[in-house]
């Protein structure tokens, strides 16, 4: 399989999210350019709009009108976050600083997934919580004047992080988190460049009371756990090479390049620039020529590649030696636990792999890799192993490929247009 062309990935995800909802909580208007159209972004949109924000129809060109820090108002009904965990963890934060009650529901796989872990520290600050016994969605939240508060937090999440700056933000009250590992830091950049007070030490951030927000156009970048996909393709190909525009090359969040350059792949970053207060680069990415070799990673690496460790495990196949993961555990409380999910999926089409409490073992230099995998409708799974499918020799069957409108719609498109035999 060979590569070839230039490809925009669709907008960061996370700074998608965030500008709608900081450009809601702002006073005047924000212009988002770039934004990511998919269904999490949709399912921030829809909950916004269900708390009384006027956000047009997504589009690459919009404007969001801001209310104001408590200018949104009390549902009349359901907050519904559809798949998406950062919907849900930082529309917490912000409904639970203000005097409304409201209830927070989603589908099966995000109903299941761990909300005590904002429940605690906003609980912490005033808000009233209630939770079903395995701790999941339906959660509703009786909110109201918070206080400050500092939190020692047991995971390195960059949305309990958040849902805790955006409830000091909107209460008007300092909030400090202290943090395991430092996670992606959006919600830093972005609020400061909104006129917060945010300061960052080693050990966390803290928001300083406020009492509002700027209005700020936001030209959203490339997503670069989107861009992940066509850099892990381009690295196991048997020839040619990928340009990647205007990524986000945040250092929070390019963990998995490096890992790759560790690997053996020839990752170039070419015009590297600031914009919107975020580094944005153009990627260049060379298939790996005498093939990758095995690499391993640790907890402290995990933050900035959390989402990329699905693909990376899929691509330590056609690696030379063993590829181990650990300090991953925040990968089973994921849209599906992506480390029994993974190694599932890397056996049933042939390759050894094994799951550890923490992470995953897998071998390299497997054989052709062929059978059907089971996504479970984790949208991260289907891109990780449609790549992975790609690889000369494979033949891989994705049971619901279109699980990626999640995160990258196009997804399946541009991958046919950068890939020949
Ligand atoms: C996100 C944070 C990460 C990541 C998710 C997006 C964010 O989740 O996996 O895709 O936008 O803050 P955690 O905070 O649970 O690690």
């Amino acid at each position: 399989m060979k590569v070839s062309g230039t490809l925009k990935v669709p907008g960061d995800k996370s700074i998608s999210h965030r500008s709608l909802i900081f450009g809601v909580l702002a006073e005047g208007a924000s212009r988002v350019t770039g934004i990511l159209q998919s269904a999490d972004v949709q399912s921030t949109a829809t909950v916004l709009r269900t708390l009384g924000a006027e956000i047009p129809e997504l589009s690459a060109d919009f404007v969001v009108k801001g209310r104001g820090l408590r200018g949104l108002m009390q549902p009349s009904r359901t907050l519904d976050c559809g798949n998406s965990g950062t919907t849900t963890r930082l529309m917490a934060g912000v409904v639970a600083a203000l005097p409304i009650e409201s209830t927070f529901v989603g589908d099966a796989s995000l109903s299941r997934r761990p909300m005590g872990r904002v429940a605690r520290p906003l609980e912490a600050m005033g808000a009233r919580f209630v939770l079903p016994p395995h701790g999941g969605l339906p959660m509703t939240i009786h909110g109201g004047a918070l206080h400050d508060l500092t939190w020692n937090s047991e995971v390195a999440s960059a949305q309990v992080k958040s849902a805790i700056l955006l409830a000091g933000l909107v209460s008007g009250v300092q909030a400090r988190v202290i943090e395991p590992s430092k996670t992606r830091d959006h919600t830093e950049r972005m609020l400061e460049a909104r006129g917060a007070a945010v300061h960052v030490d080693d050990e966390g951030v803290t928001i300083d009371a406020c009492s509002k927000l700027r209005a700020l156009d936001t030209a959203v970048p490339g997503d670069p756990s989107s861009a992940a996909f066509f850099a892990g393709l381009a690295a196991i190909a048997d020839a040619g090479e990928l340009r990647l525009e205007g990524v986000c090359v945040n250092e929070t969040r390019v963990g998995f390049l490096d890992q790759l350059r560790r690997m053996g792949a020839s990752v170039l970053e070419e015009g590297r620039r600031l914009e919107g207060g975020e580094w944005v680069a153009d990627l260049v990415i060379a298939s790996a020529g005498n093939g990758l070799r095995g690499g391993s990673v640790g907890e402290r690496d995990v933050p900035s590649m959390v989402d990329e460790l699905p693909l990376l495990a899929c691509l330590a196949t056609r690696a030379v030696g063993e590829t181990v993961i650990t300090g991953a555990s925040e990968l089973r409380v994921k849209k599906s636990d992506r480390i029994a999910a993974t190694v599932a999926n890397l056996r049933a089409i042939g390759a050894t792999a094994d799951e550890l409490p923490d992470g995953m073992r897998i071998q390299g230099g497997a054989g052709p890799l062929r059978g059907r995998v089971v996504t479970h409708g984790d949208h991260r799974l289907a891109m990780a192993f449609g790549i992975l499918g790609a690889a000369t020799g494979n033949a891989i069957e994705i049971d619901d490929r279109d699980c990626v409108t999640v995160s990258y719609p196009g997804f399946w498109r541009d991958l046919a247009q950068v890939v020949s035999a």
